[in-house]
């Protein structure tokens, strides 16, 4: 089954074509970094516009990279939500119009799913049952997996999400958007035990996150040590920017791991754009080997935002012949 994948969630146009779930033909995406940068976010209004922009390119370059026509295409998966509204619209309404056009199935998908089965992109994917940790700008939650669309949720974060948190400790420092991926780089030559920041592990055997105390914690403590002459500046902001990363990192893999204890699983699986970290990559892996646990790393290009993954989701449900009503609505928040 060949399924074309559209993706316009956030700031990313992507649009991708698939072979049953799991051979990528084409996986094309198409950032909007440049548009937001100066703004030090997405801005939601300029990402709408610049979808409505890129959708119909992006898709005809998928098609073209596959060396498909949308004859030869069996299903049209997109993503629903959660998401920004505006942005979410642009992929669905073009998705349904060329559903309606071409008379082909059509199926909406919820971006989390989406996130946690890129996985199944790669060559050797988990079997479930897994625990499947998503974090991203929007979300960071854990869940126990049990197979497509069997999905229980063990915890979530009760303010930002990590992603966010790394975006607003780079704005607070200048440092550009997006700040995780900029964070990351600079975090390798700073010293991650320079500045103690907390880990909120809230109750003992809570899976649930909180990151805005760690990001006020920065905060304060740039309020506390004003900036040293220029000379120092660089020093002074790798070592903020990795024991920043530290505090999140150790608080991601403490937690996931823990997930997989208290709930007798031996595979784990990250997923969305912060799980392209390399300290977190390299920690998880740590903690999980001693432990007789199996990680499972997307890609980092399957980390963050494309419509691949959406792909993945939309072959399980066209596959069982569900189909979406061309009446569908996107939704800015939508539960798993
Ligand atoms: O999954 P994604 O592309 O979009 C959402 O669904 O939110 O995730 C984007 C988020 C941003 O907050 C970005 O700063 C973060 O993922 N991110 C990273 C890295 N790459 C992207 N955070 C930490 N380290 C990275 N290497
Ligand atoms: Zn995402």
């Amino acid at each position: 089954m060949l399924v074309l994948a559209v993706e316009t969630s956030c700031d990313d146009t992507g649009a991708a074509v698939i072979l049953d779930g799991r051979k990528i033909l084409s996986n094309v995406v198409s950032s909007q970094t440049a548009v937001h940068q100066k703004y030090g976010g997405v801005v939601p209004e300029l990402a709408s516009r610049k979808h409505i922009e890129s959708v119909v390119p992006i898709v005809a370059e998928a098609l073209k990279t596959a060396r498909l026509s949308l004859k030869e295409i069996d299903g049209i998966a997109v993503t629903q939500g959660p998401g920004l509204v505006g942005s979410l619209l642009v992929g669905l309404s073009f998705a349904k119009s060329v559903a309606f056009a071409s008379g082909l199935p059509f199926i909406g998908v919820n971006h989390i799913e989406a996130h946690l089965s890129a996985i199944f992109l790669e060559e050797q994917p988990p079997r479930f049952p897994f625990v499947g940790l998503v974090v991203s700008g929007g979300h960071t939650s854990l869940f126990r997996m049990d197979g497509f669309g069997k999905f229980t949720r063990l915890g979530q974060t009760r303010d930002d999400a990590a992603g966010e948190a790394f975006d607003k400790v780079a704005k607070l420092l200048g440092l550009g958007y997006p700040g995780g991926p900029i964070i990351d780089q600079l975090s390798k030559t700073g010293n991650p035990r320079a500045i103690r920041f907390p880990r909120a592990v809230l109750s003992k055997n809570s899976l649930d996150f909180s990151f805005s105390g760690v990001k006020t914690a920065v905060v304060n403590y740039l309020k506390t040590h004003p900036k040293p002459p220029e000379d120092d500046s660089e020093v002074f902001i790798k070592d903020i920017v990795s024991s920043f990363q530290e505090a999140v990192v150790e608080v991601l893999v403490k937690k996931t791991v823990q997930a997989a204890q208290q709930h007798g699983l031996k595979r784990i699986v990250l997923s969305g754009g912060v799980a392209a970290n390399q300290r977190l990559r390299q920690r998880i892996q740590e903690e999980s080997g001693e432990r007789k646990l199996k990680v499972y790393l997307p890609s980092p290009a399957f980390c963050t935002d494309n419509a691949a993954m959406v792909g993945v989701v939309g072959y399980e449900y066209l596959k069982r012949g569900l189909r979406s009503p061309l009446s569908l609505n996107a939704f800015s928040s939508m539960p798993l």
